[in-house]
């Protein structure tokens, strides 16, 4: 997806021209960021915070919360308003027409971004959406068996386990060891736990609970090998790391633009593997098909948010300029050095595995005595840095996941800031 391609078709899909699609400064509600650089230059912490400024938030505010919600950038916001404005403005058949082919637009970027082919791509709302396109669209019964990962989101989990219930099949789960115990022994964990009844295996790419790494590739082999089908929850995968699903293989993969791809809301995706369309029923029929191939039976979603799917396509253009490898680099880089500085609070307890080959960008750590939710208050309210709560007893405390529009100094903030609330008190 070359710079300046995407614009040009988002040109030819608003009918309009290329200085019109920018809204002008006076009907912003944010200035308009300077482009990046063409071309990557040396990717210190000057051009990350050219990357920041793609952004709107305040620059105070360190936002460490991509695991759950990620801020969409500027011209990801303008995409947004200015196709919303010209559907509303003009609703045409001819401009609902060009809204239609503005998802075409979308699947072929995300096919491009995950590497497979757009015929093989369904828009969704969400991970969780097209998570249960999956375990509603199989044919399991009773003597089936589905075996998931015990860190799976709900609806990655909660999802079988009530479907199992409805339809008979039964479920098994593979129980997280913490800390990450390494690739082998998860092989080793999924082999045995297989049946000669499984039909479905569902995991996690990366996973939300303490950022553990499962080595998709694989796990989607060992089942491809006994002919069992696989659905990888991507959420903290897509738009994070440097996903390449020919090579991961999966059956099915899903993803949120709302995360790690800064996109808009309600713009997901589902990837259907050619060899597996065949094996999958489409739960929902209604109007407006995708153009081709799975999309064509399984995307007939009725009225879509279509200035959303296109703004997600923007999205992904600005992900591929600044380049997947180096974004998953540069969350790599600084979740380490997050982790380090953790490591050296007294009574702090980080979750998740220091080991890069075991984890990515999301951080989960028990702050000693302190209590998560209002550590997330004040670190938000005092301090002006974004993280999750994670309630409960099970590796509970606060999750920060950094991504490419932080800086080592937010790190070093969030550090600084934890440190201060042991030794004070919240
Ligand atoms: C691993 C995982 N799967 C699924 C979801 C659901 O994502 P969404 O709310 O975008 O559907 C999440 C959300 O955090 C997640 O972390």
């Amino acid at each position: 997806m070359e710079d300046g391609i995407s614009r040009r078709e988002l040109v030819r899909l608003l009918g309009t021209s290329a200085a019109a699609l920018w809204l002008p400064p006076s009907a912003r509600a944010w200035a308009k960021p300077a482009p990046l650089p063409a071309t990557a230059p040396a990717r210190d912490e000057a051009y990350w915070a050219s990357v920041r400024e793609q952004f709107v938030m305040p620059s105070d505010l360190a936002v460490m919360n991509a695991a759950n919600l990620c801020p969409s950038s500027g011209p990801v916001l303008e995409t947004l308003s200015k196709a919303t404005r010209e559907m509303d403005r003009e609703p045409s058949p001819a401009c609902r027409a060009r809204m239609h082919d503005g998802k075409e637009v979308t699947r072929r970027a995300l096919a491009e971004f995950l590497r497979v082919t757009p015929e093989e791509i369904v828009i969704t709302r969400n991970t969780s959406e097209s998570n249960n396109l999956v375990s509603s669209g199989l044919d399991l019964e009773k003597g089936d068996d589905v075996l998931l990962f015990s860190d799976n989101h709900p609806s990655n989990h909660v999802a079988w386990k009530e479907k199992g219930r409805r339809h008979g099949f039964t479920v098994n789960v593979v129980p997280a060891v913490s800390p990450h115990p390494g690739a082998d022994y998860y092989l080793e964990a999924f082999t045995r736990a297989l049946t000669p009844r499984t039909k479905v295996l569902a995991f996690t790419h990366l996973t939300s609970t303490v950022g553990d790494l499962l080595p998709a590739r694989d796990l989607c082999r060992l089942a491809r090998d006994r002919g069992i089908l696989t659905l990888v929850d991507g959420a903290q995968s897509f738009g994070l790391m440097d996903v390449d699903l020919r090579d991961m293989d999966p059956d099915f993969y899903s993803g949120s633009g709302h995360k790690w791809p800064c996109g808009p809301k309600e713009a997901g995706v589902l990837f259907i593997n050619r060899r597996s369309a065949t094996r999958i029923w489409p739960s929902i029929y209604s109007a407006y098909p995708g153009a081709v191939g799975i999309s064509k039976s399984f995307e007939s979603f009725g009225q879509r948010d279509e200035p959303a799917i296109l703004a997600l396509s923007e999205a992904l253009q600005l992900q591929t300029r600044v380049g997947r490898k180096a974004i998953e680099d540069r969350g790599r880089e600084l979740a380490q050095a997050l982790m380090a500085g953790l490591r050296t609070l007294p009574g702090v307890k980080v979750w998740t595995h220091p080991d890069p080959v075991r984890s990515v960008a999301v951080v989960s750590v028990q702050p000693g005595g302190l209590d998560p939710t209002k550590l997330t208050l004040a670190l938000y309210e005092k301090d002006r840095i974004v993280c999750a709560t994670r309630a409960g007893a099970d590796r509970g405390g606060v999750r920060l996941s950094p991504h490419f529009y932080n800086s080592h100094a937010e790190v070093e903030r969030a550090v600084g800031a934890l440190k201060r609330y042991l030794t004070t008190g919240l």
